[in-house]
């Protein structure tokens, strides 16, 4: 096969852009040029010769000679005009933007399917674990029961640094934005809504259903204190973010939140920025892939892979997707396969028990009361708990026994 030379239009040139610079600059094998770069910042000093820069989208997409468009900037509807825009015009484009993508699933995949024109994102989950491919190609014929997984490398930073380290919240957060980890806004990464962009994507090749980030719950780790790291501590446990998709009889409980997880784990020791997913199948069994989950490089190296990936076309073919499709006879309304009516055991620390209200809890195994801090172990109503997605005002910290 002879491989294709191919000209690059770069949107962003963030942390994620200037990894893909870097590693594509160090790349031996790869064909590729970077045309043209747009930004926003026309004060911003920048690492390369200004003639690469425009300021204008108009010079990247109304440019017919580029073969490929890769997104890297933050706004996600920016960003999806620009994709769309892509796709519509036969472009194929290459993303890390996992908000963007999760947001707008159904109309990105309906554009390509329509322009058969390529969208590939390996580097939105998982940093530079391929997940992505490996669940589409790998498993593609596979039964798989359920992906589990540390998707967010900030989270897990924080949470790693708190606990070996002793280290302050704030202080870990802020080290995983100064080390490029971090969103631009890091609510996103620690109030678990980048986890949950990102177990939307995965869902979609494990399991062929497109959720919507509103129908799934996330639940973060803003409110951690030292308290419940001393508790699991004391019970030989660890505090990881954890996102599941896992088949329950006809359904699919999908959800993103804090679990504790023993030694027997392999996300046990998946620390600091690395990232983790276990994939189960009725054949393959458990396997666990384990990676830098953030960072330039790292994320970097994930776009360049797509980007060669592309210069022997390859694309997505939604296998799963196009199972369920084919099952169904149609479009199938995924919310109908999502499963939210279940009881959860959950550990939850608060100041008083009217923080509780909203919560309905079923039974309660373990209560504890102090002057400094209470917290109880309850079987609760799963569906109870989506108040709590994204409330900036409440002080609970919850994770999943
Ligand atoms: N903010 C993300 C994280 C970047 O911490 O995992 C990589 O997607």
């Amino acid at each position: 096969m002879t491989e294709k030379h191919i000209k690059l239009g770069l949107f962003g040139f963030g942390c994620v852009g200037q990894g893909l610079y870097d590693v594509l600059n160090h790349s031996e094998g790869l064909k590729a040029d970077i045309e043209k770069i747009c930004v926003k910042d026309k004060n911003k000093k920048r690492k390369i010769a200004s003639k690469y820069f425009t300021y204008d989208k108009e010079d990247i997409l109304g440019n017919n000679k580029l073969d490929v468009i890769v997104e890297l900037i933050d706004n996600s509807a920016d960003a999806y005009e620009i994709v769309s825009r892509a796709l519509s015009k036969g472009v194929n484009v290459v993303t890390a933007n996992k908000k963007m993508l999760a947001e707008n699933f159904e109309s990105l995949y309906q554009l390509q399917e329509k322009n058969n024109v390529a969208l590939i994102y390996e580097g939105s989950a998982g940093g530079s674990i391929p997940i992505v491919r490996n669940l589409e190609e790998y498993y593609d014929n596979e039964l798989l029961s359920s992906i589990r997984g540390l998707l967010n490398g900030s989270c897990n930073y924080i949470l790693t640094r708190m606990e070996l380290e002793n280290m302050d919240y704030g202080k870990a957060l802020k080290m995983a934005q100064e080390s490029g980890f971090a969103e631009s806004d890091p609510w996103l990464d620690v109030a678990g809504y980048d986890t949950l962009y990102k177990l939307i994507l995965l869902t979609v090749h494990a399991f062929g259903i497109i959720l919507k980030p509103e129908q799934v719950l996330a639940l973060g780790i803003q409110n951690i204190t030292f308290d419940d790291i001393t508790y699991a501590k004391e019970k030989g446990l660890r505090i990881k973010l954890i996102a599941t998709a896992h088949k329950v009889g006809d359904k699919f409980r999908v959800y993103a939140m804090p679990h504790f997880v023993n030694k027997e784990s392999d996300l046990y020791n998946v620390l600091y920025e690395n990232n983790g997913v276990e994939v189960e199948g009725a054949y393959s069994c458990k396997q666990t892939f384990v990676g830098k989950g953030a960072g330039s490089h790292p994320t970097g190296s994930a776009v360049l892979s797509d980007i060669s990936a592309l210069t022997y076309q390859y694309k997505y073919g939604y296998k799963k997707l196009k199972k369920m499709e084919a099952y169904h006879k149609g479009k199938v309304d995924s919310a109908k396969f999502l499963d939210n009516d279940f009881e959860i055991k959950v550990y939850i620390r608060f100041s008083h028990k009217d923080d509780l209200k909203g919560i309905e809890v079923v039974s309660i195994e373990e209560e504890f009361k102090s002057a400094k801090t209470n917290y109880i172990v309850a079987n609760v109503k799963f569906k109870s708990l989506f108040f709590l997605k994204g409330n900036r005002d409440s002080k609970l910290f919850v994770c999943a026994v």
